[in-house]
């Protein structure tokens, strides 16, 4: 199935239908650099016509701003938007997912967004002083009120997984996979395949290492958030090199882009575990969205996908500075 723009669709869990690239807008406000609103609004847009409409945002990218943008998307769009966001990081790292809060968040974020639904509605962290069913059992509230279409969860382990789902079907686990960084393949991803959830696999572009883009720590803007995790380190960014070489060598060969070798690395891997699974790479430029787009036709030859997959191996320091702030630290 495809949508009107041509672009093949997915039915991740619960099903719920969205375009087979979905479109991460947490750099349209300031995190790996500055951001024009003009131009956030052009890319956004941009989505759109080209049929990559599974949009997704949270409630605390921006503190609230970068929902206000997409808000400006959806004005005269929203029935061609699928739109996910999220609730519960309330510090760095720290995270609520109480009743309460769960029901205050919600109320919030649809007003930022200026719209009376969410299609898509994730924990974006687990509250470990409150049971998941609690936080849970209130987003199904959400559900019955109308106000949320489908849940998802974002880097739970496979056991929170299925507690979750022991309380309402869930949609789709959003978690970090890519090519450098393949923990969620353990657990998390055979769960998901499992329960009949999906998979929406976050920085599957490795937070842009992996286009080739980022040589040294010196091309990261003094403010840039990258700065502060391990493997953008300097020490270990040029080890990582190494990685990023694997990539660009095999997009070469195919006369594509590494961004696009990157994604379609995804899809293969995702349906090699059986897991309908939509990658959410993010672009402040209207003109990636397109090149990204086109992973979808790029093929990959076996020996390719082997060489990809062996370079996980290279990669050196964790995907985040507080290992149990992600499932791989609690597994
Ligand atoms: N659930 C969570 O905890 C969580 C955590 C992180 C992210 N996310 C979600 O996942 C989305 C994507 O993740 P992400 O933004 O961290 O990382 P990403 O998609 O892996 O990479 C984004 C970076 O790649 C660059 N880029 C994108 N397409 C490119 C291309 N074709 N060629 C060269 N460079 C390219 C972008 O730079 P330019 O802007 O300069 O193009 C940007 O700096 C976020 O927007 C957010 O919605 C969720």
């Amino acid at each position: 199935m495809t949508n009107a723009n041509s672009v093949p669709m997915v039915t991740l869990g619960d099903e719920l239908s969205v375009s087979a690239i979905g479109f991460g807008a947490m750099a349209l406000t300031p995190v790996y650099g500055e951001v024009d609103d003009t131009e956030s609004l052009a890319t956004l847009n941009r989505c759109v016509d080209l049929g990559v409409t599974f949009i997704d945002t949270a409630n605390v990218y921006g503190g609230g701003e970068n929902e206000k943008l997409i808000a400006r998307l959806l004005a005269d769009r929203r029935d061609e938007v699928t739109l996910a966001t999220k609730f519960g990081i309330v510090g760095n790292p720290a995270a609520r997912g109480d009743a309460a809060y769960v029901r205050q968040c919600i109320d919030e974020s649809l007003q930022r967004l200026r719209t009376d639904v969410v299609d898509l509605y994730y924990m974006h962290r687990r509250d470990h002083n409150v049971p998941i069913e609690e936080t849970v059992g209130a987003m199904a509230e959400l559900v019955a009120a109308g106000k949320v279409r489908h849940l998802g969860l974002s880097e739970v382990t496979a056991d929170e997984l299925r507690a979750a789902v022991a309380v309402h079907p869930i949609a789709a686990v959003q978690s970090e996979w890519s090519i450098w960084s393949r923990d969620v393949e353990r657990n998390v991803v055979p769960a998901a395949a499992e329960l009949g959830v999906g998979f929406v696999p976050y920085s599957p572009l490795g937070r842009g290492f992996l286009t080739g883009t980022i040589r040294s720590a010196a091309d990261l803007p003094s403010t840039d958030f990258r700065r502060n995790m391990p493997r953008f380190s300097e020490g270990a960014l040029d080890t990582n090199l190494a990685v990023v070489e694997v990539v660009k060598s095999a997009a070469e060969l195919q006369g594509s882009t590494a961004a696009q070798v990157a994604l379609a690395w995804l899809r293969y891997r995702a349906d090699a575990l059986g897991v309908a699974s939509v990658p959410i790479p993010g672009t402040r430029r209207a003109e990636r969205v397109q090149e990204n787009l086109g992973s979808l036709s790029v093929t990959l030859t076996r020996e390719q996908l082997d060489t990809l997959d062996a370079a996980a191996a290279a990669v050196s320091g964790n995907r985040s500075a507080d290992l149990s702030w992600v499932s791989a630290g609690r597994e």
